[in-house]
């Protein structure tokens, strides 16, 4: 199956460069799954995934370009055309306990999510993640998905890393709530920031 044969990304524009800034983000291929399976096995990244399963077989059943048809959208973000990343989005909606949860905390009901990391651990602290997330919520998450008026994330409370990135971007504090898994920082960019972002 062809990248461009998933549901999820069926009918875009697959190559998106965000104008004075060099990221360019790539629905992720077939050929990208070894790099994503090395990212997500740094001990750095992994803790961050509460016990998914980042086996070669976990790391292509959740993210090759042919698995079990879900809403969720994977991109490799590159930079000066170096793969740095990957982020992600989909409708919270769809996401059974979070959008309970992020909905209680007064998110749009329109609400994408979205999850990223930066692969080379030597490039983390230094600005780039967040401006990936800043170039792919305006291009992607919101370019490409009109119906969404608010883009959120919930990285952990003590992911200070993320919620960082996502403070200096501009996102928003909704609230935390807990389960199981720990404390989560729901962070909120509405679409009405865009431009005076
Ligand atoms: C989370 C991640 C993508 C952030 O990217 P990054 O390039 O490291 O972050 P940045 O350098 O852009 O940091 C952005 C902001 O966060 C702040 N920040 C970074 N680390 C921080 C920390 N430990 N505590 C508080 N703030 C922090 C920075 O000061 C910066 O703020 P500023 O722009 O106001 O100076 C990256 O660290 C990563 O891949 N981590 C591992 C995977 C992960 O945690 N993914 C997210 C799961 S929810």
């Amino acid at each position: 199956m062809e990248t461009s044969d998933h549901p999820a990304l069926a009918d875009r524009s697959f190559t998106r460069k965000t104008p004075g800034m060099e990221f360019e983000f790539r629905p992720l291929a077939e050929d990208d799954l070894a790099t994503m399976h090395r990212w997500l096995n740094d001990p750095a990244v992994v803790r961050w995934w509460e016990g998914d399963d980042v086996s070669w077989e976990g790391v292509v059943r959740d993210y090759a370009p042919d698995r079990e048809p879900d809403s969720q959208e994977h991109y490799i973000a590159a930079l000066d055309g170096e793969d740095v990343g990957w982020i992600s989005c989909g409708p919270v909606a769809d996401w059974p306990d979070e959008s309970i949860e992020w909905s209680e905390l007064g998110a749009d009901e329109e609400v994408g999510g979205i999850d990223y990391l930066i692969g080379d651990p030597d490039r983390r602290g230094q600005g780039v993640g967040s401006a990936m997330i800043r170039a792919f919520v305006r291009d992607i998450a919101f370019g490409e998905h009109h119906e969404w008026t608010q883009v959120g994330a919930d990285p952990a409370e003590d992911n200070s890393g993320s919620w960082g990135a996502l403070a200096s971007v501009g996102f928003r504090q909704l609230g935390t709530y807990g389960d199981d898994d720990g404390e989560w920082r729901v962070m909120v960019f509405d679409r009405s920031q865009l431009s005076s972002d």
